[in-house]
């Protein structure tokens, strides 16, 4: 079992900097995802941890021992990248086999180990076909398969999904999970898309710009954002997030966005004429009649998908907002509805972004 750390991690090219002092942990046996937008460097970071890239500052330790020094085939780390980098000329099994003829394993042994990481992946069938004659899935498996017989400390995965369209995106997800749970590694897995963060991980890393915007489970960042981008970021469809000034309310504080003005518990640090941002979760915001709403909006569109709606409403002076409800809900484009939001799931931020509350409550 492997922990993995990084200390104060630094990366420069040049005079760009990317990563501006990283400190994480990765547990034993975790499975950890790295997601954030495109460009913010999960994969750098995952490349400095499998010692492809060198750090310009800072440390990367593996079960407590700096590897700084350590080159890439050393560390005991399997990669998995977007691109499979399988052999072409080579069958499935002599892809799955060359890293250990490469080490010198006795071909018993290796015979073991590839039978049963093609097991593991349902690729048994499989092993004599050339990669060509296999499907894009099929083809990740056997990357995935060439990192299992290695048995290494730690897998590191950059994306692997991407490549594979959105069915198998969300079959093979199932099969990394349950992959997981079998056989029980340290897992670091890099993606942009926040679906399969919430999906895989015991742990998310956040990452904005070179810098870890938060670290937690996943509805430990679903319920409890310690900032705007996270709140933004993570849930689909997004958190609304309004901008409001704060004023002195009947209850204690009002918010005022647009013509509307929300009546809110006592909120400390809050001062009147502050600026501030609100978020709601699309499934946080009620239909109800106009006297008992917090404002009324006009339907723009509305998507009836059967099981649950998605509503795009307009309201004076704020931006559309998205409505998640149940079931079926009998609105048309046009309709004026009147929307309630659930003080207890508000979320509030400061002008720079930072939570002031997780949760309006008295
Ligand atoms: N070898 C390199 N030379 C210069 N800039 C790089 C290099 N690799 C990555 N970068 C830059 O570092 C930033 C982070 O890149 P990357 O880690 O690939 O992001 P992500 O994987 O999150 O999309 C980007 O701005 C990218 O252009
Ligand atoms: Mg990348």
């Amino acid at each position: 079992m492997t922990e993995i750390r990084l200390r104060d991690v630094r990366k420069s090219f040049g005079s760009t900097d990317v990563i501006h002092g990283i400190d994480l942990a990765v547990a034993s046996g975790e499975f950890c995802v790295f997601v954030g937008p495109s460009g913010c460097g999960k994969s750098t970071l995952l490349r400095i941890i499998a010692g492809l890239e060198d750090v310009t500052a800072g440390a990367v330790e593996i079960d407590g021992e700096v590897v700084n020094g350590t080159p890439a085939a050393d560390r005991g780390l399997a990669m998995v990248f977007q691109s499979y980098a399988l052999y072409p000329h080579m069958s499935v099994y002599d892809n799955m086999a060359f890293g250990l003829e490469n080490a010198k394993l006795p071909r018993t042994e290796i015979d073991v180990r590839v039978r049963h990481a093609a097991e593991l992946l349902q690729i048994t069938d499989y092993l004599r076909r050339k990669p060509k004659a296999l499907s894009g899935g099929q083809r990740q498996r056997v990357a995935i398969g060439r990192a299992i017989v290695r048995d290494p400390k730690a897998f590191l995965f950059d994306e692997p999904l991407s490549n594979l369209d959105a069915e198998l995106r969300v079959a093979m997800r199932r099969e990394l999970s349950a992959l997981h749970a079998k056989i029980g590694g340290t897992m670091i897995y890099v993606t942009h898309d926040q679906t399969e963060a919430m999906t895989l991980a015991d742990k998310i890393v956040v990452l904005r710009d070179g810098t870890v915007a938060q670290t937690g489970t996943p509805l430990e960042l679903y319920n409890s954002p310690d900032n705007a981008f996270v709140a933004g970021f993570i849930g689909s469809p997004r958190m609304n997030l309004i901008e409001a000034v704060a004023e002195p309310g009947a209850r204690g504080t009002a918010l005022r966005a647009g013509a509307a003005r929300i009546e809110v518990p006592p909120l400390a640090g809050l001062a009147p004429g502050g600026q501030v941002t609100f978020g709601i979760r699309p499934e946080h915001i009620a239909m109800g009649a106009a006297d008992e709403s917090d404002l009324t909006a006009t339907v723009a569109f509305a998507e009836q998908l059967g099981g649950e709606t998605y509503l795009y409403v307009d309201a004076e002076g704020l931006p559309q907002l998205t409505l998640h409800q149940p079931g079926q809900v009998p609105v048309r484009q046009g309709e004026r509805i009147g929307l309630r939001f659930d003080r207890a799931e508000m979320h509030l931020f400061d002008a720079d972004g930072r939570v002031l509350a997780n949760g309006l409550v008295p």
